[in-house]
């Protein structure tokens, strides 16, 4: 018999819930809208580029830190569309996922003991890593329905002990896009109390209704104090390509850029030339993936809404909130999603598992960033289903 056992932090772990809810869908034949990844093909030309790069190209290991063609495309990135300079050799690097960045951020800068802000709802990758390089969770949690904070939350959390801050802008599940007043809050304590800020902006290009992003790291101040994370597997529609990328100082980077060696230590050379092609493509693409997927969120909420959901405003991500409250359904969140799946054969998930501390259990996450027949044929499903139960 094996008398050692792993990790508890992650030998507890229970399945999550994407991976519980696919399973559920697949055996119901549902329309799965719960994990968020567009089923399209992605940019031919991105995809061709990156082909080109493994037939004729270098496939051996590249830079550690990223290609010089990706990272001068990532300065160039910067400035153009941040209005941010960006020394390529020395302040970005390149990391297998926004996840991998995530961790090797994490892991670069917490010591045991550290203190570290998280909003919630939050990604589940986080509080793991947190827990694993043994900091501290400090949780403010976000208000429904427009998932505000206040500086009392601030307060409550930040400490001398205050290492790091993760805000992830736009905040997926529920589709926040922090504005300036609360991205200067927070800039606020960031410097009050001395701390670094892990912006976790996956979805930068995709914002809508003509909101702009607003990187944390241009905010007054902050330039030194913030990692900034992207992916193109959201930029570019093709999330199983794994090709993320942090952006900061050479003091914050290099610690992260440590772990990075040991974590992955490099990434893909064709992709990476891929993503480099794809970053110079024209303002029309960035703009057009916007409003494309901001059609798609009109969609499925219009279509909600008439089934006779309460959906609530979302300004980015992929995804879109429903409350569930006045429905009539005896059950929390996940109960109700899986009773969806069962019964209406369209999948969501339960946003009650992106909370750490003060779980609400009455929304549930909608993805919209899939083909417009899909999005139809589950909304007639749930019109069906609604019309069967009320
Ligand atoms: C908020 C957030 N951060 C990070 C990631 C991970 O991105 P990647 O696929 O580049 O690892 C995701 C993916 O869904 C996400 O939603």
């Amino acid at each position: 018999m094996l008398a050692k056992v792993g990790n508890p932090l992650f030998r507890d772990m229970p399945t999550t819930i994407f991976e519980v809810m696919s399973q559920l869908s697949l055996k119901h034949q549902a329309i799965n809208l719960g994990q968020g990844f567009p089923d399209d093909r992605g940019p031919d030309d991105v995809r061709h580029a990156a082909a080109d790069a493994l037939l004729n190209g270098y496939n051996q290991y590249p830079s550690m830190l990223g290609t010089p063609e990706l990272r001068q495309a990532l300065a160039g990135h910067a400035r153009r569309f941040y209005d941010l300079d960006v020394d390529w050799a020395s302040e970005v690097l390149v990391t297998s996922g926004a996840t991998e960045a995530l961790g090797a951020c994490l892991l670069g800068l917490i010591e045991p003991g550290d203190e570290v802000v998280l909003f919630e709802p939050m990604y589940d990758s986080y509080l793991p890593i947190v827990r694993l390089a043994g900091g501290v969770p400090k949780i403010v949690t976000l208000k429904a329905p427009d998932w505000s904070f206040t500086r009392d939350d601030l307060e409550r959390v930040f400490s001398p002990r205050t290492k790091l801050l993760v805000i992830n802008n736009p905040l997926n599940p529920v589709g926040k896009v922090f504005d300036r007043t609360e991205l200067a809050l927070i800039a606020e304590y960031l410097q009050r109390f001395d701390a670094y800020a892990v912006c976790d902006e996956v979805y930068e290009h995709l914002v809508f209704d003509g909101r702009p992003h607003i990187p944390m790291i241009t905010l007054p101040g902050l330039r030194e104090r913030c990692l900034k994370i992207g992916s193109a597997g959201k930029t570019f529609s093709l999330t199983g390509w794994k090709v993320g990328y942090i952006t900061g100082a050479p003091a914050l980077l290099q610690p992260v850029a440590k772990a990075h060696q040991f974590l992955t230590f490099t990434t893909a050379p064709n992709l990476q030339a891929g993503v480099a092609y794809g970053l110079g493509k024209d303002n029309d693409y960035f703009t057009g993936l916007a409003a494309s997927q901001q059609a798609k969120r009109d969609r499925l909420a219009r279509g909600l809404t008439e089934a006779g959901f309460k959906v609530l405003p979302s300004s980015g991500t992929y995804f879109l909130i429903a409350d569930i409250a006045g429905m009539g359904f005896e059950g929390d969140d996940a109960a109700f999603c899986m009773h969806l799946t069962e019964a209406a054969g369209v999948t969501a998930i339960p946003v009650s598992v992106f909370f750490a501390e003060n779980p609400v259990r009455n929304f549930i996450r909608f993805c919209f960033c899939k083909q417009d027949s899909l999005l139809d044929a589950a909304v007639d499903r749930l019109k069906t289903w609604c019309a069967r139960s009320v």
